[in-house]
């Protein structure tokens, strides 16, 4: 197939006419960028030159059964043979099987389920929905929202205010979102409270929410957004104790606990959703990519009963509404992918192959002195780079670490990108022992030339 185009003029066009996430298209003219994804199986992707590459991030963390599903392709292709759109003021008969489906999976009570395009769309969903709780319950004053620093909960005009990850995915689009409040991130390895244990950390991050709550005044909180694992922190597993407290500082205070599962959930680290690593139940649950493993647009807000009643009768309805929520091909495909990871025991590989996966992190630590953590869980793991191990500081700017990295990365052809000094690893969860290899030893030959090229290699 990478015979029927015209590379190059594909790649000039797309310097031309796209507009490529958080990139500049200047610059990847000059690295001569970018490279054009033609044909997908697996965890591989074939570029327009017929170059084979291992993608170490399956999309964004989000093609979970892996490229090339036929049986996802025929499903959506039968729902729209039947029905293609259907909007969702009524119902059509997959978006119906799929709200059952998530119900039957999702722990607790959450059984309410009002699906949208994406992750972002979900978690301002979630938004709208805890605040507009509060309000039929006559508690009118909760609107704030807290969340973490280090998260990343989407790119829209309200999520986008929602954590942190570096202030300039944001500076340009001040004012803030009304009600914003920020807690610490429980990153046992940079533990804002001086946490030295992951259990330590832990409770300090919890009591700190509290701590929030109870200065701005409970009847000002509408909700505690967070993710279970957050992959924007570089795969941070929070100490056991951090989950449980959230659920309890919650429930006594009123405040409703939205998990964000968008990259968590569907087997990623090992559970089907992160939060059963800790029998938790949050109020409400946002869940995207690997829903669907990016076959098509979707994601999905799932409510719990108790708090889902409060928009039941009279005239208490959510004011919500979007074209494509409910999409009957999506939600015909995402069954089908649902069905995969069920069928071929996806969640289990991902707890297995990503024990193995961080056994082989963990080895690489030991050879390499520029690695100062090796963290996460299942298949949602991290590296951080520092030029320190004992102080745990990062290389300066002007030593242009990621860029060089990325460099050795295309070399070795893994499809991995890096923009600080975390390498994130969260390849799709039917990846086997040997690809999980592959991938190491790309990252063990990138860290290699890096460290001699900065005169600390050390021989293995
Ligand atoms: C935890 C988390 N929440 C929300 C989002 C936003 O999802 P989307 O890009 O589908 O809008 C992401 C995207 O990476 C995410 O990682």
């Amino acid at each position: 197939m990478a015979t029927k185009y015209d590379s190059e003029s594909l790649r000039l066009k797309s310097l031309r006419y796209l507009w490529m996430h958080n990139r500049d298209w200047v610059q990847m003219a000059e690295d001569g960028e970018p490279m054009i994804a033609m044909e997908g199986q697996g965890v591989r992707i074939i570029d327009s030159e017929g170059k084979s590459w291992i993608d170490v991030n399956g999309g964004y963390n989000s093609v979970n059964v892996g490229y090339g599903r036929q049986e996802i392709v025929d499903a959506a292709y039968e729902q729209m043979m039947n029905l293609a759109y259907y909007p969702a003021g009524t119902v059509n008969v997959p978006a119906v099987q799929l709200a059952e489906k998530l119900a039957s999976l999702t722990p607790g009570s959450l059984n309410r389920v009002f699906p949208v395009s994406g992750g972002s769309e979900a978690n301002e969903t979630a938004l709208k929905i805890a605040r507009a709780y509060h309000k039929r319950r006559g508690d009118s004053g909760r609107y704030k929202v807290i969340s973490r620093r280090g998260s990343y909960h989407g790119t829209t005009a309200g999520v986008l205010w929602l954590g942190g990850v570096s202030p300039s995915i944001r500076e340009d689009f001040d004012p803030m979102y009304p009600g914003m409040v920020y807690a610490p991130q429980p990153n046992p390895y940079h533990c804002e409270l001086g946490g030295e244990t992951p259990s330590e950390c832990a409770v300090r991050c919890a009591e700190a929410i509290e701590t929030l709550i109870r200065s701005h005044g409970p009847e000002t909180v509408a909700a505690v957004i967070a993710e279970p694992i957050s992959a924007a922190s570089g795969a941070a597993v929070p100490g056991d104790e951090y989950w449980p407290m959230l659920r309890d500082i919650c429930d006594r205070y009123g405040v409703l606990l939205i998990a964000d599962e968008v990259i968590t959930g569907f087997g990623r680290t090992g559970e089907t959703f992160a939060v059963e690593h800790w029998d938790v139940v949050p109020d409400i649950m946002t869940v995207a990519k690997g829903i669907i493993s990016s076959y098509l647009p979707l994601a999905a807000t799932i409510v719990k009963s108790e708090v889902a009643d409060a928009f039941a009768g009279g005239d208490n309805y959510l004011r919500h509404a979007l074209t494509f929520s409910g999409h009957p091909v999506s939600a015909a495909a995402s069954l089908r992918n649902i069905e995969i990871i069920e069928q071929e025991g996806m969640v289990e590989n991902a707890r297995d192959v990503g024990a193995y996966l961080k056994e082989q992190l963990d080895g690489l630590s030991g050879d390499h002195p520029i690695i100062g953590d090796v963290r996460g869980i299942g298949l949602l793991a991290a590296l951080e780079v520092v030029q320190d191990r004992d102080t745990k500081t990062h290389f300066p700017a002007e030593a242009e670490i990621p860029k060089r990295l990325n460099e050795r990365f295309k070399k070795y052809g893994l499809i991995l990108r890096t923009s600080n000094p975390i390498i994130s690893i969260g390849p799709p969860i039917c990846i086997t022992r040997s690809e999980v290899d592959e991938i190491v030893h790309g990252l063990d030959l990138s860290l290699w030339e890096l460290e001699g090229e900065l005169g600390i290699a050390q021989l293995a």
